[in-house]
């Protein structure tokens, strides 16, 4: 990797680590997930890095893939475990970082404690060509000795310029099948999650996060205004996932927009991901970078 490309990762590493840390500590009771959400996200582009994803704010058995609408009314409540996913890129070179939050009270300090130490784990197995299958089951003891499960169907994932899921995943769980091998110079975010319920995520309602499904651009869009709308969410947003909140500044009637582009396939609307059991869901990230003889973390 170039030396510059390697600071430009670093840079959204340092900038993504801070937003991740002050948003902590913004999360209290009678607080809004739209405040949180917003000042955040102000935080990454006045630092001079720009978003690489909507701040993800997952509450209690929602695993991933939540961010308030612009006119959302929620606010945290004492009790509360929150999932607070960042994600921050520097000419689009990213860098993605998640922490576990609880608001108030002290339940669930164990299996937060679980996450960081199967992260710990799987930051110290990685190096070129580690078995990933071997690197999920050590993730999988550590978190399993904790008294959880890992959530199976969720993985990390390899990064590249402007694209966040880029083909390999890193498990949290043996997975056979799996027959990547990382490379030096290669980006990864690594995430497990621990849960006290079923270990596997089924998918919910809406997560208010969408991405322009590019190969479609010349599809037949009869409607000249929602074509139009669909060309201007493209040119902003490009491979990378948006907010409802900030479609919601550039383009008019968005819900009705956002829902027909939906219809048509143009639009991915991601959905939250639930335990299945509704069990407690933690999680903890870093995004690494495959060197010689090991990784080094960015966030
Ligand atoms: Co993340």
């Amino acid at each position: 990797m170039d030396e510059d490309v390697f600071e430009k990762y670093r840079l959204a590493g340092k900038i993504a680590t801070e937003a991740r840390n002050y948003g902590a500590g913004l999360i209290n009771s009678g607080v809004s997930f739209l405040e949180v959400a917003e000042k955040i996200e102000s935080k990454i582009t006045d630092a001079g890095a720009k978003l690489a994803f909507p701040v993800n704010i997952s509450l209690n058995e929602i695993a991933a893939h939540f961010s308030p609408r612009h006119d959302e009314d929620i606010v945290f409540k004492k009790g509360d475990v929150v999932k607070l996913d960042v994600g921050t890129h520097i000419d689009g070179y990213i860098a993605d970082t998640a922490l576990t939050v609880e608001v108030g009270t002290h339940k669930y300090d164990n299996m937060i404690k679980a996450v960081d130490a199967g992260l710990d784990v799987a930051i110290e197995m990685m190096k070129p060509d580690v078995n990933l299958s071997k690197l999920g089951q050590a993730v999988q003891v550590e978190i399993n000795s904790y008294g959880f499960k890992p959530v199976d169907n969720l993985t990390g994932h390899s990064l590249k310029q402007y694209v966040l899921h880029a083909g390999m995943n890193i498990p949290s769980v043996p997975d056979f099948l799996n027959k990547s091998k990382p490379k030096v110079g290669d980006v990864l975010a690594i995430e497990p999650f621990a849960t006290d319920g079923a270990g596997h995520v089924v998918i919910g309602a809406g997560s208010n996060i969408y991405l322009c499904n590019r190969n479609l651009r010349s599809k037949i869009v009869r409607d000249n205004r929602v074509k139009t709308m669909f060309s201007k969410l493209v040119k902003e947003f490009r491979t990378l996932p948006f907010a409802e909140r900030w479609s919601n500044n550039i383009i008019e009637n968005n819900d009705n927009v956002l829902r027909r582009l939906t219809f048509l396939g143009l639009l991915k609307h991601y959905p939250q991901l639930i335990d299945a059991k509704k069990g407690i869901v933690t999680q903890k990230e870093h995004t690494v970078i495959i060197t010689e003889d090991g990784c080094e973390v960015t966030t």
